[in-house]
């Protein structure tokens, strides 16, 4: 199948396009480098012997993307391009909800005019808000949201569930993602944050490399075993994994479904320092800190959807998510750029 995928050079979007084109498809990626690197283009190449189709434009220009459409015929879109910092988004809304809207609203627009019916999109857990329960399944309502990254995430849905209420012929698969970490075993790829990480994994492992001194885990006084939050970590390639069963899923079928994509399994924040050390052998020095403001204790995925819907489970084990990440960011200190 030729599929378009967006944001296709990024952290998710670069696993997501070797199990792809490793599964036969020719994939088209579009995506403005706002947050990438075209060395990250250039190793998927590398790493599955096919140099996926590559346009450096964003995905709110119509006039660009028609010209891709035109030119590559796509019959599947995975839309993964927007911007995620999530403390950003509160700080620059109006960034936020003009990038991450505009894009998805361009893209079906342009879809609907090329008689594209697939689109498979990148959607979280944060969609759930703050439930008062830790097991999210998908028949839950989305709930209220801290951030307008998170609520950008909703009115997209809420842009695809009507649009599919009104083209019953779409195929629609919203992936509600949760914590994705790790790297492609090979160390070629992964993720490249740029400045000082937000997330978990990416601050672990740039203390162990030596970049960051210490790190600073947010409150040690949650109500969970440990004291520190807990989350569902998943190893990005199974989620890369996991789009490749979602676009095959949507082929020979209609509607718009909401699909979880994590382990089901709660992981504290001191567990992932303990099993990060143990595959590095890096002792990773960390001091506790207040609360983040926005934080929820514990929750982790009802993944039984996804294995109904899409024959999909993570198979990768922590174990693997810590070894990889250690791996990529070792191998490459910098990231994909070379200082
Ligand atoms: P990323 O920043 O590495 O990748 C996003 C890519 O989109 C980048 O390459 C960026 O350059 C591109 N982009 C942004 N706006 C664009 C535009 N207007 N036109 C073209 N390209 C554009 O992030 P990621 O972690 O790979 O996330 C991919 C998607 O998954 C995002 O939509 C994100 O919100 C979603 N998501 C991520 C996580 C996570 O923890 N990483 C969790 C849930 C959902
Ligand atoms: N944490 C620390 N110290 C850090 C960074 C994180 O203690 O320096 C803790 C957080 O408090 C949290 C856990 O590690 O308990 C995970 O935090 P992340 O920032 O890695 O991930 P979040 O669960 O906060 O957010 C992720 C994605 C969002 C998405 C959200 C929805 O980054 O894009 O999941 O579930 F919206």
């Amino acid at each position: 199948m030729n599929i378009l995928l967006t944001g296709g050079a990024g952290y998710i979007g670069s696993h997501t396009a070797v199990e792809l084109i490793g599964a036969g498809h020719h994939v088209i990626i579009a995506d403005n480098l706002s947050n990438s690197s075209p060395e990250a283009v250039r190793r998927i190449g590398e790493l599955t012997g096919t140099a996926p189709a590559f346009y450096e434009i964003d995905v709110c220009d119509r006039a660009a993307l028609d010209q891709v459409f035109a030119q590559e015929k796509p019959e599947a879109v995975i839309h993964l391009a927007g911007l995620k910092a999530v403390g950003e988004s509160v700080r620059e809304p109006l960034r936020y909800y003009r990038n991450n809207l505009d894009a998805a609203l361009t893209l079906l627009e342009v879809m609907a005019a090329y008689d594209v019916k697939i689109f498979v999109f990148s959607s979280s857990a944060t969609v759930y808000g703050e439930p008062g329960v830790s097991l999210f399944t998908e028949d839950m309502p989305r709930g209220v949201c801290s951030s307008p990254y998170g609520r950008s995430k909703q009115m997209i849905e809420q842009f695809l569930e009507d649009s599919s209420a009104a083209d019953p012929s779409l195929s629609v698969v919203m992936l509600r993602y949760f914590n994705p970490v790790g790297a492609h075993e090979s160390g070629r790829i992964g993720e490249d944050p740029d400045g000082i990480p937000n997330n978990l994994m990416p601050y672990i492992s740039q203390v162990a490399v030596g970049r960051l001194p210490r790190l600073t885990i947010f409150g040690n006084d949650w109500p969970t075993p440990d004291g520190t939050c807990l989350r569902d970590y998943l190893h990005v390639v199974d989620l890369a994994r996991g789009h490749l069963a979602a676009v095959e899923y949507a082929v020979g079928r209609t509607g718009c479904e909401a699909i979880n994509l994590g382990t089901g399994q709660g992981r504290s924040v001191l567990e992932m320092v303990n099993a990060f050390s143990s595959a590095s052998g890096v002792e990773i020095p960390y001091v506790f800190g207040p609360r983040r403001p926005g934080d929820i204790a514990a929750y982790w995925a009802d993944p039984s959807r996804a294995a109904k819907l899409l024959h999909w489970h993570a198979e990768l084990t922590l174990e693997d998510m810590c070894r990889d990440s250690w791996n990529w960011q070792k191998d490459n200190p910098h990231g994909y750029s070379e200082e």
